[in-house]
């Protein structure tokens, strides 16, 4: 796909890997839609507009959608299924609420997201989900099992989705990366980000390749890891 004039959304664009996102598609001439709880910290460009919102709340992905259709115009061709959190602790003793708040955030919001945009995205016959999985959605993490199966569940959802809209002419690509230098781990105990990891600007690089690839030539699937990670 010609990235340029089409409108582009991204969920969690504040910082990491969204917010590399949202800079690497404005490089390619998109016209970009942040959605978030948290505007990205001076982000000023005439093709970027942040849009308020909660995607575990299905009326805020709706109402961020007409807000974006109405500002940057009908052309939403791009989705980045990318807001995300992760919270540590053994099963047994794991709060509800915290288990609830990542499957809200990272399996319920990129379903909510997804459903909103796939009628324009079917009307054009053309179109491209990324939902950001992860390595801890193939396999599984010692005291992160409620990360981990919402991460599992990402994958499910994509590759069925895949299968699902692949005759209206939209791609969903699903991508898995390890450890990245961001925020994400600042709640976790034992893991500090650091520079062995990969960068959200390499991550927002393997995201545009997807998206530029010819009609007939879609990636499903991609796990990415740093090649030397710290011991
Ligand atoms: N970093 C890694 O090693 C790694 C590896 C594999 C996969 N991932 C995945 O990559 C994605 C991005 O994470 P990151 O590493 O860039 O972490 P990050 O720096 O913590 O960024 C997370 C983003 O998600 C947003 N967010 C969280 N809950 C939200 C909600 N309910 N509604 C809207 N936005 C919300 C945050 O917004 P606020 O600023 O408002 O909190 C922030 O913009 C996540 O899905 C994560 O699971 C990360």
């Amino acid at each position: 796909m010609d990235l340029t004039g089409k409108v582009a959304i991204v969920t969690g664009a504040s910082k990491g890997i969204g917010r590399a996102t949202v800079e690497a598609l404005l490089a390619r001439g998109a016209a970009v839609a942040g959605w978030g709880r948290t505007a990205p910290e001076g982000l000023v460009h005439d093709r970027f507009k942040f849009f308020e919102c909660d995607v575990r709340d299905e009326n805020a992905v709706s109402e961020a959608l007409t807000s974006t259709l109405r500002e940057l115009g009908p052309d939403v061709q791009v989705l980045v299924n990318n807001a995300g959190l992760g919270i540590a602790g053994p099963v047994d003793g794991f709060k509800t609420d915290d288990w609830k708040l990542i499957f809200d955030t990272n399996v319920h919001g990129t379903f909510f997201c997804s459903r909103a945009v796939l009628p324009h995205m079917k009307r054009q016959q053309a179109g491209h989900i990324i939902n950001i999985a992860s390595i801890a959605g193939t396999t599984g993490i010692e005291n992160m099992a409620g990360y981990c199966a919402s991460k599992f569940a990402v994958r499910g959802f994509s590759q069925s989705l895949f299968k699902e809209v692949r005759n209206d002419g939209i791609k969903v690509t699903c991508i898995s990366p390890g450890s990245t230098q961001t925020n994400f781990f600042d709640d976790i105990p034992g893991t500090t980000a650091n520079d062995s990891m990969m960068s959200p600007a390499d991550i927002a690089g393997f995201i545009i390749y997807s998206l530029e690839t010819p009609f007939n030539f879609h990636v499903v699937e991609v796990e990415m890891r740093p090649l030397q990670p710290k011991k």
